[in-house]
């Protein structure tokens, strides 16, 4: 039996089910079509690759290692081009990094393009970053260096200067039927009753008229972003095709760009539908047939309950994404920080169901994107809270416009019918960092770097895969040169997007600095995380009460590997712990705990009380626990 015979009837009945769900009655067409292409001649997997997808199908938790590390940031101002990004390379394995989500690679539409999300060709790389081949070099280098690269699947919407876009609007039928395109307002109208808006300010509505169409078209994001018609199986077929051909480049992940959004339902508010989740759950099948050494990460930004369905948990488990983000540990990191209370991050995460043990989250603190406050109501309500009261306090404080608030945030999203306000700024600008060093105060500038720290110690500690948002690891300041630039002064998601500065970079080797101290924090939880097995994703995790409302703790743990009690002070006061707050490790004696971020500290072993710093972390461990038990040897990078 070949290879491919044996993973076609592995994946197949999985395969068969999304199709079903997918299309009924057509679903068998769909299926003898998607199993052409992954067999085509034309494609060309490597031997290497070839050899990748065995390791990684007998190693499967290879992407749930400790060590693993992320980091994201945009081609162009990271590197300038491929070529530039590949020197980078050395700089990325200095901080620790083995996964690299680089975003705006594949060729977007001329003029704007919604920072590289609108895609004229999934098959090309954007002419200034160079071509094709600078990206095939560019994988070589980076494979060879250990590193993995995620790049984007943007599968909501093409640009419209897309083949199909431009088919369309020269008259062809069958390109038109690729997109959700109306003759008249009428539908439109219905299905707007119950959808929001993803930017009410910057691209209000859903739906788009077209002249060259004379039609109206679903364009949930920017008007030219056109929503794919998923309901017709041919998008799912060429999108397959373009996910073949990215994983036979060696793209170790695919990030399912807004993927809550391709399944459109009158009378609902048309994400996380059921079709979103069986496109999802198709894709992974391709892959799996197909492509087994890439797997797949659920970019869904929705509300806690219907996040865990992206990694496959549903009332009967399907596989379906590998990875997803965590928003919810990223929104209640901030808001603990804004709060310096703990009770509302314990009891959101209490309630969030487990993701299926061969899954894992990707854990971050900032991205390219504006933070939506995704607080629940019920989890407000659960500590006598008011949700929306809870969301306005954390849009105020970000802006800045609170008392004692030490961040300098934007307003996005402002939505007037409904209140809601999101917030822009990167991590420096959020944390105080920006504030501090304008007004020169050494004090608070020590405490906005104490609280970058925090949140990446939340997330690197959490378990899964945390992500650098590109500049964090130096403390960046924002850019405002974008306000000069027609196309993009509308948008102030722009703001979090600075070009890497070398002088800052530079600075990191240079005692004293601020980005000397961040880096070398970062440093450190990278480093740690590599000798800490409890962190392998396999496990699981639960926040835990430790008998202070000030800090917040969490417990990981492996069956295989041991415990971790993770420990943040969310204020800027220093906090005393009983050493019996913490039965999770009484399986250890006393003396054997210690703080794997910092080991030479005695007094949490020492059997009393011991304290925690303004904003610091601890993860807590038995030191039999990491001494003896070794995690799986990583498959080859
Ligand atoms: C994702 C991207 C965001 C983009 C949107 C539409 O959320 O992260 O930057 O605007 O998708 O493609």
């Amino acid at each position: 039996m070949t290879e491919l015979a044996r993973r076609t009837e592995h994946w197949l009945p999985d395969l068969r089910a999304a199709l079903r769900g997918l299309y009924g009655e057509r679903a068998a067409a769909v299926e003898a079509q998607l199993l052409t292409a992954i067999g085509a001649d034309e494609r060309t997997r490597s031997a290497v690759l070839a050899e990748r997808d065995l390791a990684r199908e007998l190693a499967p938790d290879w992407f749930q290692q400790p060590g693993r590390i992320g980091y994201i940031a945009y081609a162009d101002r990271f590197g300038g081009t491929l070529k530039g990004v590949a020197k980078r390379v050395p700089y990325l394995r200095e901080l620790g990094v083995d996964v690299l989500h680089l975003m705006s690679v594949l060729r977007p539409r001329a003029g704007e393009d919604d920072g590289g999300y609108a895609i004229d060709d999934y098959r090309d790389v954007a002419p200034s970053l160079g071509t094709l081949d600078d990206l095939r070099t560019l994988i070589h280098t980076m494979h060879d260096a250990g590193l993995n690269l995620v790049l984007d699947l943007v599968m909501n919407h093409t640009s419209d200067g897309h083949a199909w876009a431009q088919a369309a609007m020269a008259g062809d039928e069958e390109a038109l039927a690729h997109y959700l395109t109306y003759p008249d307002a009428a539908l439109p109208a219905a299905f707007d009753a119950t959808l929001p808006e993803v930017f009410p300010d910057l691209a209000p509505g859903n739906f788009t008229f077209v002249e060259q169409l004379d039609r109206w078209v679903w364009t949930t994001f920017n008007r030219f972003q056109w929503d794919l018609n998923w309901s017709n199986p041919t998008v799912l077929v060429e999108m397959s095709r373009n996910v073949l051909f990215l994983a036979d480049l060696g793209v170790d992940v695919l990030r399912l760009d807004a993927v809550a959004f391709t399944g459109k339902r009158m009378g609902t508010n048309c994400q996380s539908q059921p079709a979103a989740h069986l496109v999802a759950q198709a894709l992974r099948a391709v892959l799996g047939i197909g492509a087994p050494a890439t797997i797949l990460l659920a970019e869904a930004i929705v509300a806690p309950g219907d996040l865990v369905p992206y990694l496959g948990r549903h009332e009967r488990e399907r596989r379906e994404c590998d990875l997803a983000y965590h928003n919810q540990l990223m929104v209640l990191g901030w808001s603990m920080l804004a709060e310096g209370r703990t009770t509302l991050a314990r009891t959101a995460l209490e309630r969030m169901p487990a993701p299926p043990q061969r899954t894992g989250w990707l854990t971050y603190v900032r991205c390219h994107d504006d933070i939506g406050w995704a607080i629940d109501d019920t989890d407000a309500a659960t500590v006598g809270g008011d949700g929306q009261g809870h969301r306005d306090f954390l849009s105020a404080f970000y802006r800045g416009d609170f008392p004692m608030s030490f961040a300098e945030g934007e307003p996005f999203g402002v939505n007037l019918v409904t209140g809601d306000e999101r917030t822009c700024g990167g991590t420096a600008a959020l944390c105080g960092i920006s504030q501090a060093l304008r007004g020169g105060d050494g004090a608070a500038l020590d405490l906005g770097v104490r609280r970058l720290l925090a949140l990446y110690g939340l997330a690197f500690g959490w378990g899964g895969i945390p992500m650098i948002y590109m500049g964090d690891e130096v403390a960046h300041a924002d850019d405002t040169a974008y306000r000069s630039d027609p196309e993009r002064a509308h948008d102030n998601r722009w703001r979090q997007r600075p070009h890497l500065d070398d002088a800052a970079v530079a600075r990191r080797h240079q005692a004293g600095s601020v980005e000397s101290r961040v880096w070398q924090g970062v440093r450190r939880l990278a480093a740690a995380r590599g000798e800490c097995p409890p962190l392998h994703a396999g496990g699981s995790v639960r926040p835990i009460w430790v008998g202070d409302e000030a800090v917040f703790g969490w417990l990981r743990e492996h069956p295989r590997h041991g415990k971790l009690v993770g420990l943040l002070n969310a204020t800027p006061l220093t906090r005393t712990l009983a050493s019996d707050a913490l039965p999770e490790l009484s399986t250890a004696a006393a003396s054997t705990v210690t703080d794997v971020l910092d080991p030479l500290d005695a007094s949490v072993r020492s059997g009393r009380a011991f304290s925690l710093q303004p904003y610091q972390v601890r993860w807590l461990t038995a030191e039999s626990e990491l001494a003896t038990s070794p995690v799986s040897a990583p498959a080859p990078a």
